[in-house]
């Protein structure tokens, strides 16, 4: 039976928040936020859309300064949007981002300056190494320069690494070789040297990625490059089995005396086509609704299948939470969620803590409950 969750855990009297559900059951202070819970641990971030920066939206916007401390732009950071030509930035929504940010004292991420994805034409049009290297140069002095003081970390470089942790060929590799790695961060230090740097990937958790990333950080680091953390994108699916490999990574990138992040977490409850063994490459997935089941509501048992696979990662981010600098969702709340829309368009997905009203979800209180019983 797929029964709609209502969070309606908590009530309210005479101004004091009480919880009267399951048996994990406490008392606590109205006050109580992801943020404040994990003031001690970790930065707890949200990657903000457009409607965000522009508070546009009075629950979001009340939301994002309750619970979170950090905030990651999810697109208008991206070449296509701050450097849609040559000679042209867009500087608008990026300015507001900053200020939001430093306005409400939150810790102010910078994503991304080189990435394969989401370039604007001319820089996919760009064919020599000398073009490419002035893009890259004018790019990061420019937008890192802007802020330089104003944010606390960037996302140098994104998603350099295939899945058997060889280099991806991307633009900048083809046209670049590996160096471009090394320029872009060494480019990002000068241009604020006091932004903590990071190297952001998915899946580098896995261990042929991980060693691909741990190869990648040794290099920059031998050769005096600036680098402070490793961002693991975190974009999983309630199906995977992972902890293991999470445990690892966080394990063996600290070991190389940087910190880790968790910058874009969300855990997808529909299916993926490649989940699909035998699927066809070209079928149409969109408007299917074996691929999207739960239009209605979200099943009791997938919402708390969801909540324990929260509940668990995050036991296991405290027991490491020496070694974690920042933990990011990929979004505000589960309407918000890119996961809506990728990578099978029009879907109702559930990825976040919060749902389509913003109230919290189950995965919200079990998180929160680690630490009132901790
Ligand atoms: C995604 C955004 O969430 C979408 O809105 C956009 O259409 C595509 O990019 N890895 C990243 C993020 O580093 O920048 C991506 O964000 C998700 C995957």
């Amino acid at each position: 039976m797929h029964v709609k969750y209502t969070p309606k855990t908590w009530i309210k009297i005479a101004g004091i928040a009480i919880c009267f559900s399951q048996s994990s059951c406490v008392q606590k202070a109205e006050s109580s936020s992801l943020k404040n819970a994990f003031q001690n641990d970790f930065l707890i971030g949200a990657a903000l859309g457009t409607e965000h920066i522009l508070e546009k939206n009075q629950k979001a916007d009340a939301l994002i300064k309750r619970e979170f401390n950090s905030i990651t732009p999810e697109n208008i950071m991206k070449a296509e949007v701050i450097h849609p030509e040559a000679n042209k930035y867009d500087f608008n929504l990026s300015d507001k981002f900053v200020a939001y940010g430093q306005k409400n004292n939150m810790y102010v991420v910078g994503h991304t300056l080189i990435w394969h994805s989401q370039l604007p034409a001319f820089v996919n049009k760009i064919s020599t190494a000398d073009s490419l290297r002035m893009f890259m140069k004018e790019h990061i002095n420019t937008v890192a320069g802007r802020y330089s003081g104003k944010l606390n970390s960037w996302d140098v470089v994104n998603e350099a690494l295939n899945e058997d942790g060889t280099l991806r060929e991307s633009l900048f590799y083809k046209l670049l070789g590996e160096n471009y790695i090394k320029e872009a961060f060494d480019l990002a230090a000068k241009a604020d040297p006091q932004a903590a740097l990071y190297y952001n990937d998915y899946n580098i958790e896995q261990p042929a990625k991980r060693k691909g990333a741990i190869a990648l950080i040794k290099k920059l680091q031998a050769s005096g490059t600036k680098i402070d953390g490793v961002g693991i994108q975190g974009h999983w699916s309630i199906n995977d089995n992972n902890l293991k490999e999470v445990e690892d990574a966080i394990v063996e990138f600290s070991a190389l005396g940087i910190k880790v992040a968790f910058t874009e977490l969300d855990y997808t409850v529909l299916p993926n086509p490649w989940d699909l063994k035998g699927a066809e490459v070209n079928q149409n997935f969109e408007g299917n609704p074996a691929m999207n089941m739960y239009t209605e509501s979200l099943p009791d048992s997938v919402q708390n299948q969801l909540a324990k696979r929260y509940e668990d990662l995050f036991r296991l981010f405290l027991k490491h939470k020496d070694k974690i600098s920042r933990i990011t969702f990929w979004g505000v709340n589960d309407g918000h969620s890119w996961l809506n829309g990728w990578p099978i368009k029009n879907r109702t997905n559930y990825p976040l803590f919060f749902d389509r009203a913003y109230q919290p979800k189950k995965a919200y209180d079990a998180v929160l409950n680690l630490k009132s019983t901790n």
